[in-house]
């Protein structure tokens, strides 16, 4: 099953396309929206190369990937449901990691929330996921409250194997079983 598009009250959630790159590099460039993610703003070059690693991720699981969100017809960020990967991340079937990033014009009006739950949404009902968890910086607020508020729970906290500065602290993870959030409904 390929990505589909999917759309919740306000947003349309487009799977990532090589279209827009333009997009991931206005986002990638703001050094506050990357504060927690890398060294700081991100070159043409490295968001090129990010790109490329997006796109990789739709290839693995099918249904799994990148979505690009626009609101009438704005881009306004990106979420992801993709499967584990990394250090950090046990690669286990059935599970996928959760995740967003939006243009700061278009922080605390409730988007990221709302995009998440839809992912959500499609992750256990369409998709059949047994677990989808998140993960950030313990120093990411902002991130951390947007798990809260899509409805997954704190899980761990772990050491980081990032470098980057705020690393230090550790990073947390939080989870929601396909258990409890079909018993929620
Ligand atoms: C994290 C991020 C996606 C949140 O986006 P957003 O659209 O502003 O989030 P929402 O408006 O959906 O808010 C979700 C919850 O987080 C809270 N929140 C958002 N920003 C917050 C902040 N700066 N401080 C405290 N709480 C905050 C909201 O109040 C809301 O909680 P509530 O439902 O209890 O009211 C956005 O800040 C961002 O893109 N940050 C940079 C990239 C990043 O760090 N991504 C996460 C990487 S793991």
């Amino acid at each position: 099953m390929p990505q589909p598009t999917l759309k919740t009250a306000r947003i349309e959630l487009v799977p990532l396309a090589d279209e827009h790159l333009e997009l991931e590099i206005e986002l990638d460039s703001d050094p506050e929206v990357m504060r927690y993610l890398d060294k700081g703003a991100r070159s043409r070059a490295a968001t090129e190369e990010a790109h490329l690693r997006r796109r990789r991720a739709a290839e693995k699981v099918p249904g799994l990937g990148f979505w690009v969100g626009f609101v009438d017809g704005d881009f306004i960020g990106w979420w992801i449901l993709q499967p584990p990967h990394g250090p950090d991340q046990p690669e286990v079937e059935g599970e996928a990691e959760l995740g967003y990033r939006l243009l700061r014009r278009h922080w605390r009006l409730g988007y990221a929330s709302e995009g998440s739950r839809e992912l959500l949404r499609y992750g256990f009902t369409e998709l059949g996921l047994s677990r989808i968890f998140a993960q950030t910086l313990a120093i990411n607020e902002p991130s951390r409250a947007t798990m809260t508020s899509a409805g997954l729970t704190f899980a761990r906290a772990f050491d980081s194997s990032e470098s980057f500065p705020g690393a230090e602290h550790g990073e947390v993870e939080y989870e929601l079983t396909r258990e409890t959030y079909l018993s929620q409904r």
